[in-house]
């Protein structure tokens, strides 16, 4: 699907993003290892949260309401079957009475790294196999980072060189200490989700901090984990207490609007109850030392998670250095943040990122090949980009290579650029949030 973006005069009003994607999967992945029925609210309506949905109700886990059901089409992406319900939005219920069952198909994470990673530790210590597919970009994106530990613990797990489909054949465990040699959240908590159900303890540290949602949330769930030095511990044979979960805002969604809002110069928009775990929130950081004016509101903590409201106005940006531990709190914003600094004021340097290379697509290059498109210049590195700016953007037909960061990302270059913008592949925006175009739409004048 192509999707027509023309420059945006102004950005005015209030809006409150789709619950988070990360604590959305981790929602249901937990709420089916309690030890009663439990109710998430504000579940993501994302794609991605629906595979993960899909395949633990292929493990006989009941998830209501049943809309979630219908089967995925497995090309385009289908629409209008995300987990939101009518009137309580994206409330749903998780209940695993019977305990895990051995899936009667392959499941599909579909385009899903979380899914596929998280899925991999939980299945790796039941007493039955299953095997674990997805789509065209996650069966290239590498799982030997996820194989080695779990193997490590006792696990036996068949794939094909490292890659999906991932055969997961359920062994006891063992508890380990595995040192992660990237700093990957979705290794760290399939670790978690293994060591719940090893003997003894399992013990992960990691190069810089990661998202912490899955430490947040078993922690909520009287889970006892003892986190120190940059290493979290858990011990095997607890289960999770059943117990309401509220899901912040996704700040990756949020993300977007706080750098269209610094760049346009008519702008103000509010985004409501957002998560603002400060693991994730780099890129606010990252932004207000570029000069943008954020401000943090009506700060408070549900189920563990810091939450608030966040306004951004037109700002005079200025380059940044970005780098090291920076760089795991805002992975995924790394592409809005490229486009971001072809507006500010210097030499903008982006490094450490390596990590964006295996993700939905490689997003060094793909941000690189738009912004080209588009006219700008910049130096594409093997682990980042230098961007000297401002530069001036002009409209263009952009890919999104398949990758629903780089449609979100390009939508907002386009509001910046003269002239007209395609982009190609719009549809992909529903693997994590399907009605971003809808809301953009609801705050820009042309
Ligand atoms: C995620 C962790 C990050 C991130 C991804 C979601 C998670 O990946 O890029 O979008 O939910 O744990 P890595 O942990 O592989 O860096």
């Amino acid at each position: 699907m192509r999707r027509v973006i023309k420059p945006g005069r102004s950005v005015k009003g209030v809006l409150r993003v789709p619950g988070d994607k990360s604590i959305s999967h981790r929602a249901l992945l937990c709420g089916s290892l309690a030890d009663g029925p439990v109710r998430i609210e504000n579940l993501s309506p994302a794609h991605d949260v629906r595979n993960t949905a899909l395949s633990l109700q292929a493990l006989g886990v009941v998830i209501r309401p049943t809309l979630l059901l219908p089967a995925l089409s497995p090309n385009p992406l289908g629409k209008g079957v995300g987990v939101r319900s009518g009137e309580a939005r994206g409330e749903v219920f998780v209940h695993n009475a019977e305990g895990f069952s051995p899936p009667a198909r392959v499941l599909d994470a579909g385009n899903s790294g979380t899914t596929m990673r998280l899925l991999a530790g939980l299945l790796a210590g039941q007493n039955f196999a299953a095997t674990i597919t997805g789509d065209a970009s996650l069966r290239k994106r590498p799982m030997q980072r996820v194989i080695d530990p779990l193997t490590q613990m006792g696990a036996k797990i068949e794939s094909d060189n490292g890659y999906a489909p991932l055969k997961i054949i359920g062994q006891k465990l063992r508890g380990i200490r595995y040192e992660l040699p990237i700093a990957s959240s979705q290794v760290k908590s399939a670790l978690l989700l293994a060591g719940l159900h090893a003997k003894g303890v399992t013990t992960v540290s990691e190069p810089s901090p990661t998202r912490d949602h899955s430490e947040r949330m078993l922690r909520y769930l009287g889970i006892s984990l003892e986190i120190s030095n940059g290493a979290v511990s858990v011990q095997g044979g607890a289960r999770p207490k059943a117990k309401a979960l509220m899901v912040p805002g996704d700040f990756s969604s949020a993300a977007f609007f706080l750098v269209v809002g610094a760049l346009v110069p008519d702008a103000q928009i509010t985004i409501t109850d957002v998560g603002i775990n400060p693991t994730r929130t780099g890129l606010l950081d990252v932004l207000r030392a570029m000069g943008a004016q954020i401000a943090i509101e009506n700060e408070r903590e549900i189920a563990h998670e810091p939450w608030g409201d966040l306004t951004v106005k037109s700002s005079e940006l200025r380059a940044v250095r970005v780098g090291g531990a920076l760089i795991p709190r805002m992975i995924d914003e790394l592409p809005v943040l490229a486009i971001c600094a072809t507006q500010a004021h210097g030499t903008t340097v982006i490094q450490d990122a390596h990590e964006l290379r295996v993700k939905e697509t490689d997003r060094i290059r793909a941000v690189t090949e738009n912004l080209k498109r588009m006219g700008a210049q910049l130096e594409e590195r093997a682990d980042g980009w230098v961007i000297a700016g401002p530069q001036k953007l002009h409209g263009a037909v952009l890919d999104s290579f398949g990758d629903h960061r780089i449609a979100m990302a390009f939508a907002i270059a386009g509001l910046i650029a003269q002239g007209e913008t395609i982009i190609e592949g719009a549809e992909w925006v529903e693997i994590s949030y399907p009605e971003f175009f809808e809301d953009l739409e609801s705050l820009v004048r042309s």
